[in-house]
């Protein structure tokens, strides 16, 4: 059975390693078919996207609107040409951001209109909504000092990395069917626990 499930959070909060961790089980597990990606940035359209609006050239300053499009521009990609290819086959998807993240960065974050972003998701995902949502919950502080490279939005004020922090929670608590909180501030081991028990009732026919 596929299985689509995406990790969400503000920067630093140890995502990716954890990403790599459940993979990881799951193949020991037998399962073969899983896919880790991420957005910005899979395959090579978006690789040029990731590129545009993390780290445009020197001197050109991206404005809001754009900073969306080229986010959803990515998503479309990737959901047209990996993601829902992969999820047909049956496979699973373990996916770092996704469609939350442009509510929270580009919504809450930089305050643009959130039922248009709601909209625009729905329009370039085609609907394609995750089964399950780990929301990696950190002070954006804290977050922010684990961080060993910098982007842009790495260099944005700490009251945006809070206000895209709030974003996400509420937005948590509005759907708490699919999404999952993990408290990210603990040591790994024990956010891998918490990782594993925020995904092992999907995993049924994995296991
Ligand atoms: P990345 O280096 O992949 O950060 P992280 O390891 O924290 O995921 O950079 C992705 C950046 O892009 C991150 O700052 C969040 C931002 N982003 C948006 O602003 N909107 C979006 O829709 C997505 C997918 C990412």
């Amino acid at each position: 059975m596929s299985l689509f499930v995406t990790f969400e959070g503000v920067e630093g909060a140890g995502k990716t390693t954890q990403i790599v961790r459940l993979a990881t089980r799951l193949r020991s597990m037998g399962r073969q078919d899983i896919l880790v990606t991420r957005e910005p940035g899979d395959g090579a359209l978006c690789r040029e996207l990731r590129q545009l609006v993390l780290d445009p050239p020197v001197g050109v300053s991206v404005d809001e609107r754009a900073e969306l499009f080229i986010m959803l521009a990515d998503r479309s990609q990737h959901v047209a040409h990996t993601i829902r290819p992969h999820l047909d086959h049956g496979g699973v998807v373990l996916c770092d951001r996704y469609a939350d993240s442009s509510m929270a960065y580009q919504g809450y974050g930089r305050g643009l209109d959130r039922d248009a972003i709601a909209s625009m998701n729905q329009f370039a995902t085609g609907g394609l909504t995750p089964h399950r949502t780990l929301l990696f919950d950190i002070d954006p502080g804290v977050g922010l000092t684990r961080q060993t490279h910098r982007t842009r939005m790495e260099g944005e004020a700490i009251a945006f990395h809070t206000r895209i922090r709030d974003g996400f929670q509420q937005m948590a608590a509005a759907e708490p069917d699919r999404f999952r909180i993990i408290d990210a501030s603990l040591p790994p081991d024990n956010v891998y626990d918490l990782v594993w028990g925020a995904v092992q009732d999907l995993l049924g026919d994995a296991e």
